[in-house]
């Protein structure tokens, strides 16, 4: 257990919550029904990332995938969108070494690059397959619901270049998708391709420890077992309503209470470590698309997340978070134990800017710089909170990873929304496949006619 909650700042005043109605409030009872309510739908079996670190047959099938891919390929190459893309990206910032596409395989220790086409924009793909040698590429097609657009298209492109090539697809394709439901489950069996499962109940945004994230993690030579290890420990440790013992719970609590009582509603996210750089992105999706949504009473609800990243963004957006509109709440993550340190050398000592820098470290400046930075905000009454790890290592990252999850769902139950849907980006699908053609998407083809249309006396 080594992840801890430093919320100190988040209770300043002025400008932070009272301290009295948070005990209250950590107390009372819509806390109490939030924390149940979460447990209920895990009980009844709608609601399951929190049981992946026990998943015992989802470890087997990655780790055997895994070992009889060794050696046979130089790239993998993810085919995935939103939920089946930034959580993989994550894994591969935080727990490889820096650079690691651009390592030779000895600095690799012969494990594969790992490429993520996240998007469907076509300089991005034609250029990565126009340089990936197809004979010793592994792509894995994730996707979820086994239908996602982007991803299906994605995948045409490539099934295509490996029939051109005359590579056998099998041997070139693997599939993490529902066990039951979507295209890509008939199609494995088609193909005679493997198809490693993604649990009906854990949704995209929520499946950075299923196959998603775990299959591309141990090609390339992540410790898997260690990472369920540290989600499975912070799982254990928020199994409370204690919410002095438990951070999740804490977290969700605050960030809801800065939001609907401070009018906080701006919740930005900003490690000082590059090995966690991904982690906003990965944080962003998770928070807005479980988050963002109308309540059945059509209330509006949810704080809009906002990657950062220290310290540089002290130098693009910090003057925002100290003078703009008091509007944020802001959680930095720092890393007490860094895998390298760096002296800086003295040097110019008659030269004020430089002088005084010599003999300190760069993960000294770094740590201090955020300190400084939570400091100056806490003083000019703008609530912040610091998750502190002791390292980025797999275990970790995976407490991490747990811990943000949780806090997410917490943060459902007490907005009063479902976090495990996202009814809200249908129409634009809908829309966008009238427009491709396909079938059964008359009634969305015939919405679209109906709408306004872009007037050319309002284009400049
Ligand atoms: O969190 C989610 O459910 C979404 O962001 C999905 O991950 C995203 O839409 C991709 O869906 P799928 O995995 O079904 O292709």
């Amino acid at each position: 257990m080594t992840l801890k909650l430093d919320y100190s700042n988040m209770l300043i005043s002025p400008g932070g919550l009272d301290a009295g109605e948070l005990t209250a409030a950590a107390t009372g009872k819509s806390l109490a029904s939030a924390l149940s309510g979460f447990e209920q739908l895990r009980r009844g079996g709608s609601v399951g990332f929190v049981d992946l670190p026990e998943n015992k047959s989802l470890l087997e099938q990655v780790t055997r995938y895994a070992a009889s891919a060794r050696g046979k390929y130089d790239d993998v190459v993810i085919l995935g969108i939103g939920g089946s893309a930034l959580g993989p990206i994550a894994l591969r910032t935080a727990l490889r070494p820096s650079g690691w596409n651009m390592l030779d395989e000895r600095a690799r220790d012969g494990y594969p690059r790992l490429h993520v086409l996240d998007n469907v924009d076509p300089e991005t793909i034609a250029a990565l397959l126009g340089r990936l040698p197809f004979a010793r590429t592994l792509f894995i097609v994730t996707s979820k619901s086994g239908g996602t657009a982007e991803t299906m298209a994605q995948f045409l492109i490539v099934h295509d270049r490996l029939l051109s090539e005359g590579l056998d697809v099998a041997r070139h394709l693997v599939f993490v998708t529902d066990p039951k439901s979507g295209a890509l489950r008939p199609l494995a069996e088609r193909l005679g391709v493997t198809a490693l499962d993604i649990p009906a109940n854990v949704g995209g945004r929520f499946s950075a420890l299923t196959p998603v994230g775990t299959l591309p993690a141990a090609l390339t030579g992540i410790d898997v077992k260690s990472l369920l290890a540290g989600a499975g420990a912070m799982a254990a440790r928020c199994a409370t309503t204690d919410l002095t013992k438990n951070p999740a719970g804490l977290y969700a609590l605050l960030q809801w209470l800065a939001d609907t009582r401070l009018k906080k509603s701006i919740a930005v996210f900003m490690p000082y470590s590059d090995p966690l750089r991904d982690f906003a992105a990965w944080f962003v999706q998770l928070w807005a698309e479980s988050l963002g949504k109308l309540r059945a009473d059509g209330t509006s609800v949810g704080s809009t997340p906002l990657a950062a990243l220290g310290a540089t963004d002290q130098h693009a957006q910090v003057q925002l978070f100290m003078e703009g509109p008091a509007d944020k709440t802001i959680t930095f993550v720092t890393v007490k134990e860094r895998g390298t340190d760096v002296v800086i050398p003295a040097g110019f000592s008659d030269v004020t800017e430089l002088g005084y820098l010599g003999g300190h470290s760069l993960g000294e400046l770094i740590d201090i710089e955020q300190l400084a930075t939570a400091g100056a905000l806490a003083k000019r009454g703008r609530p912040n909170m610091t998750i502190r790890l002791d390292r980025v290592d797999p275990a970790n990252v995976g407490e991490l990873m747990m811990f943000l999850e949780l806090a997410t769902a917490y943060a459902g139950q007490l907005y009063g929304i479902d976090a495990f849907n996202q009814p809200g980006v249908e129409l634009g699908k809908q829309f966008a496949y009238a427009l491709l053609g396909r079938p059964g998407a008359d009634a969305a083809k015939k919405e679209w006619d109906s709408l306004p249309k872009s007037d050319p006396r309002w284009n400049v």
